[in-house]
């Protein structure tokens, strides 16, 4: 089974928590994405849904697909999430950001009654890190906001490149105009006061860990799709 099927069984499984009336945040990412063509499928079948997306790149595959979107403002308190991520523990602890969403992600997921991440087996770990963390920040002082963050994780005993995410020639930049620094932690043993620490630096916009935040994760194996919770 290939990556691709694992990620479409994480998504299938998912949609099964999925009912007529609900309003849908929409995560990002190549996961996110699978479910979003599982619900097009259920839209065209008449299954009455809307979603509102984490990104301008979810957005337009759900224009694609005609799957109903509105904003967070016209429908600010959501039924459901579903979003992929890029780490999660055995306490439902999550690192994303990798596609660079990690902002609206966690708004959405915020106004949702229920985050269900789906996954496959590669994203399970014992401890969080192992990905780099993404940090997105305000690009104003984005140097003294990264030595910030350095003196702070040295402080929390975590080292490791704290880098400027690149794209292409330039600097990657969110859909809400702010840069990413992605951290090279290794390991964060206590992600609970990284968090907070982090949010307590001003150029810090957010941060990609997302704690007590997801209820279910659904992840997927060769063997089937197990739910964490
Ligand atoms: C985007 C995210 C994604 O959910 C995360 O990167 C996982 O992506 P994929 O499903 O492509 O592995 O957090 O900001």
């Amino acid at each position: 089974m290939d990556a691709r099927e694992m990620k479409i069984r994480a998504a299938a499984a998912a949609l099964s928590y999925v009912e007529d009336g609900m309003r849908l945040g929409i995560g990002t990412g190549s996961t996110a994405d699978e479910f979003v063509r599982l619900l097009a499928e259920r839209v065209a079948n008449g299954m009455s849904v809307v979603g509102v997306p984490t990104s301008e790149r979810t957005a337009r595959l759900c224009v694609e697909l005609d799957v109903p979107l509105m904003s967070l403002d016209e429908l600010p308190e959501l039924d459901l999430t579903i979003d992929g991520a890029d780490e999660v523990d055995g306490q439902l602890r999550l690192i994303k950001g990798g596609g660079g969403a990690l902002l609206r992600e966690k708004i959405v997921a915020s106004a949702s009654s229920r985050m269900i991440v789906i996954a496959d087996e590669t994203k399970v770990v014992e401890t969080l890190g192992a990905f780099k963390l993404p940090i997105e920040v305000n690009p104003f002082g984005m140097v003294a906001t990264r030595i910030a963050i350095e003196k702070l994780a040295a402080k929390l005993g975590l080292s490791g490149a704290i880098e400027p995410r690149r794209s292409g020639d330039g600097i990657f930049t969110t859909d809400g105009g702010h840069y990413i620094l992605d951290a090279s932690f290794g390991r964060i043993p206590d992600a609970e006061a990284l968090a907070s620490a982090l949010n307590a630096i001003p150029g810090v916009v957010e941060h990609g860990l997302f704690i007590n935040m997801a209820s279910i994760a659904i992840i997927a194996g060769p063997a089937g799709a197990r739910t964490l919770k």
